[in-house]
């Protein structure tokens, strides 16, 4: 059976380590972490976007997580809805069984436009009620994630805030979490300290200026019961860059968040740390390089098997380094 994000990160708190959620679309990328989770004994959060279910198709989706807890009976697995847009999205995900979802009130419905602070309490409040009354557990956002450099979502057409974002906006502010988590009853809390989804995060490796770090310290000490998250987290490793232009990709320089400010983010009260981008990039990496070295290969196969080893191997390098790694 599923376990919820509640029991994950409160297990998480007590021993002082943090955990991946891994975005999931199909069949390889879902092998690919527990194959990883079962090399070092970790337990495991698979999340899915909307995007993601567009892809697959809940049903899909479903049996394809049911097939994961069939298979590694000895792991604890969440199974999360990622970036929920209105509590309809989140009241499905509950009925399709996941163990957990996202309220993200901090963007209005179309997932676009900064929403108010009365509105994000008022959605966030009613999913916790819907959700707890059935053992759900409930992940807010407050804050919207943005670069601090030029105050963009960075994500052209998926998750993020259309135009430019003021400052205040860009950074979670920890008396007004403190407000926030009171009124709503989430488990854990989604902070803005700088990050942004997808590839292009930072124009160069980050500083304290552009990734605030400190800010998390700031607001663990104001809610230190509430489980921090941080999104946007992908390290957008540099091998792979190379490797995708080495063989006819072309992405533009650009720099990720550092596993080791994640592990400063941990040692202050995150607990969940949202990548999808890292294991985008390293899949692509690998079917490329596979696809050049091998133009004779015409099964797919061959190059889904790169493309999950490459992805395996990001997994549990990040199980390890988040300190999960041993406490299935
Ligand atoms: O929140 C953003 C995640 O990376 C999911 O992306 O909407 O393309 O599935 P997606
Ligand atoms: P990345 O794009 O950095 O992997 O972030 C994913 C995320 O935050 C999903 O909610
Ligand atoms: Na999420
Ligand atoms: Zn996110």
């Amino acid at each position: 059976a599923l376990i919820s994000l509640r029991q994950l990160l409160d297990h998480a708190a007590e021993h002082d380590y943090g955990l991946p959620a891994f975005n999931v679309n199909n069949l390889e990328q879902i092998q690919a972490i527990m194959q990883a989770a079962d090399a070092c004994d970790s337990p495991v959060i698979l999340q899915a976007s909307a995007g993601a279910r567009k892809y697959a198709g809940e049903a899909f989706l479903r049996r394809l997580v049911e097939a994961a807890v069939e298979s590694y009976p000895h792991l604890p697995i969440c199974m999360h809805q990622d970036h929920g847009a209105s509590p309809a999205v989140c009241q499905a995900s509950i009925r399709s069984g996941f163990s957990s979802v996202m309220m993200d009130g901090s963007l209005r419905e179309d997932m676009k436009t900064p929403a108010s602070y009365d509105y994000n309490v008022k959605v966030t409040s009613k999913v916790a009620e819907m959700a707890h009354a059935v053992g759900v557990s409930v992940e807010g956002e407050l804050g919207c994630l943005g670069s601090l450099e030029t105050g963009e979502a960075g994500e052209e057409d998926g998750v993020g805030a259309a135009g430019v974002l003021d400052h205040s906006q860009l950074l979670t502010d920890p008396g007004q979490a403190a407000e926030f988590v009171a009124a709503t009853g989430v488990d854990a809390l989604a902070i803005a300290i700088g990050t942004s989804h997808g590839a292009y995060k930072f124009t160069r490796p980050p500083t304290g200026e552009i990734l605030a770090i400190d800010r998390v310290k700031a607001i663990h000490a104001r809610i230190p019961n509430t489980h921090l998250v941080m999104h946007g987290s992908s390290s957008v490793p540099q091998e792979w860059l190379t490797v995708i232009r080495e063989f006819g990709g072309r992405i533009k320089e650009t720099y990720g968040v550092p596993v080791e400010e994640i592990r400063l983010g941990i040692r202050h009260g995150v607990r969940k740390v949202n990548i999808d981008t890292d294991i985008r990039l390293a899949m692509t990496g690998a079917m490329r390089q596979k696809m050049g070295q091998k133009p004779d290969e015409f099964d797919p196969r061959a190059f889904l098997k790169a493309a999950t080893s490459a992805a395996r191997d990001v997994c549990r390098l990040r199980f390890e380094a988040f300190g999960s790694a041993g406490h299935a």
